[in-house]
């Protein structure tokens, strides 16, 4: 704890040497693809990853919240820079951000606290709570990658984000400052990334378990040690739900969140009896359907799907002679290790198949990313019971999107997926990070 500081100093100074020297050395250097990496915090389970944001520097740690409909942080507390703004009601940057309420603040002026000017509801998508704030726009620095390590930090002078208050923190990792929102929104970070560099509204994802994953923005390659590019990726629609799912939002929003169209799902091709109709999403309630989440460690069904999907699950393993054994919270079924083989692709478990827009377009989930080890011998099915009110029928959550890289396409509206890539003989830990800057 002591040496904290003196590590954050260095840090502080490493960045700004970066920047500047880049700056001076080729003013007009425009990077094709940019990269954030993401840890998992082991006892929450959420994945954080680090915005170097301000004047001075400071790196901020947030959650990385895929589905999140902007940057927002804490500016309650120890929020001092020299470039903060915060634009007037009315004006471009507020009909940008979606924002049409205009704010009064009754204490002395501070970054959050302004008269006239536009507010919006930061929201903490883990406990699912929002409350007013400011917007505003402040300096980041962020890594450019060639696709297979990092390269020179480039400077985004008028990032928009949201101020929040230290309250809000509260169900975060502790020492993060807020929350990353990486959703489909004109502020959303994609999209802020993508414009401040005339790149593609596209991005990636690759979390890791354990290691430190990755997030690329802007165009590939994406490369993996040693040396493996990872193409080739299926593709599916990704589907708009026109009714926000945030905790709070203005009539007529629509939902940040990245939604795909998962028609039926099976365990080891056999189809598991679910009403459909709850696979879709309804117009005018939204909802209903698939959405991708990484605020939700494991993946949540409503409680009919839960239940079919579960009981089908046991079957097949129990064919398998794999030895079911008491339940552990959260989870509805566990399994005993005796009988179970261990493959590349984790425990020898029946397969998951996540039916997309048709039959020959599907997301296999193996062992690795369907089973969690609970003790030295006993492995839970990693999927979760989300209510029989379920908002969202099924949300596909951080355990079953480990070591997939993910490909969220803004501009074509399409979603690729990798599948493990332990199939590929590497892994979401191993980009590397050594910077050839
Ligand atoms: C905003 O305006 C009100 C009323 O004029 C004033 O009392 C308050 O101090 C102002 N707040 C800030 C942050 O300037
Ligand atoms: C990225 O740059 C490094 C260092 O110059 C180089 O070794 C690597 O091959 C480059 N990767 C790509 C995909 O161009
Ligand atoms: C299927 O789900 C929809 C939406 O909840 C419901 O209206 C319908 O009655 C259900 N159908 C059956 C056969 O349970
Ligand atoms: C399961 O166990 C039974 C009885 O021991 C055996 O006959 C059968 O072949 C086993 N099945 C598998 C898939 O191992
Ligand atoms: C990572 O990249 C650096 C810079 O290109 C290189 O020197 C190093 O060998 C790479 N690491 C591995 C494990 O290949």
């Amino acid at each position: 704890m002591a040496s904290s500081p003196i590590i954050f100093s260095v840090l502080l100074l490493f960045v700004f040497s970066l920047s500047s020297s880049t700056s001076s050395a080729q003013p007009s250097f425009r990077p094709k693809a940019l990269i954030l990496p993401i840890t998992k915090d082991q006892s929450t389970l959420q994945y954080t990853t680090v915005i170097n944001q301000r004047t001075p520097l400071v790196a901020a740690s947030v959650v990385f919240d895929l589905g999140g409909r902007n940057l927002w942080v804490d500016c309650d507390k120890n929020y001092v820079s020299s470039t903060y703004t915060s634009p007037r009601c009315r004006s471009a940057v507020c009909s940008r951000a979606g924002s049409d309420g205009c704010s009064q603040c009754f204490s002395p002026p501070r970054p959050g606290c302004n008269n006239n000017t536009c507010s919006a509801t930061p929201d903490n998508t883990v406990t699912r709570t929002a409350t007013s704030g400011e917007v505003a726009t402040d300096v980041v620095s962020i890594q450019s990658t060639n696709g297979s390590n990092p390269g020179r930090v480039v400077k985004i002078p008028n990032l928009i984000f949201v101020c929040g208050s230290t309250n809000l923190l509260q169900g975060l990792v502790s020492g993060t400052v807020g929350m990353a929102g990486m959703g489909r929104h004109e502020i959303g970070l994609p999209s802020q990334f993508a414009a401040a560099f005339s790149f593609n509204r596209k991005f990636a994802v690759c979390l890791s378990s354990g290691g430190r994953g990755v997030a690329f923005y802007g165009n590939g390659p994406y490369v993996f040690l040693p040396g493996i590019q990872i193409s080739g990726l299926t593709t599916t629609p990704l589907l708009i739900n026109p009714v926000s799912t945030a905790s709070a939002f203005l009539s007529g929003e629509k939902s940040s969140e990245y939604f795909i169209g998962v028609t039926a799902i099976k365990i080891d091709e056999k189809t598991v009896p679910i009403n459909t109709t709850l696979l879709k999403i309804d117009g005018a309630t939204g909802i209903g359907g698939t959405k991708i989440s990484t605020v939700n460690p494991y993946t949540v069904m409503e409680t009919s799907i839960f239940n079919a999907f579960t009981s089908a699950f046991v079957r097949e393993a129990a064919a398998r002679n794999i030895t079911r054994v008491s339940s552990v919270t959260p989870f509805g079924a566990c399994f005993s290790t005796a009988n179970v083989g261990v493959t590349r692709l984790g425990y020898a478990v029946p397969e998951i198949q996540l039916v997309l827009q048709s039959n020959d377009v599907v997301w296999r989930i193996t062992g690795s990313n369907s089973m969690v080890s609970v003790s030295d011998d006993v492995i839970c099915l990693g999927f979760v019971d989300g209510g029989v009110n379920a908002r969202t029928s099924v949300v596909i959550g951080g355990f079953q999107l480990e070591d997939n890289l993910v490909e969220f396409d803004l501009a074509s509206n399409r979603f690729g997926f990798s599948s493990t890539l332990l199939g590929r003989r590497t892994t979401c830990a191993n980009f590397n990070f050594t910077s050839t800057a």
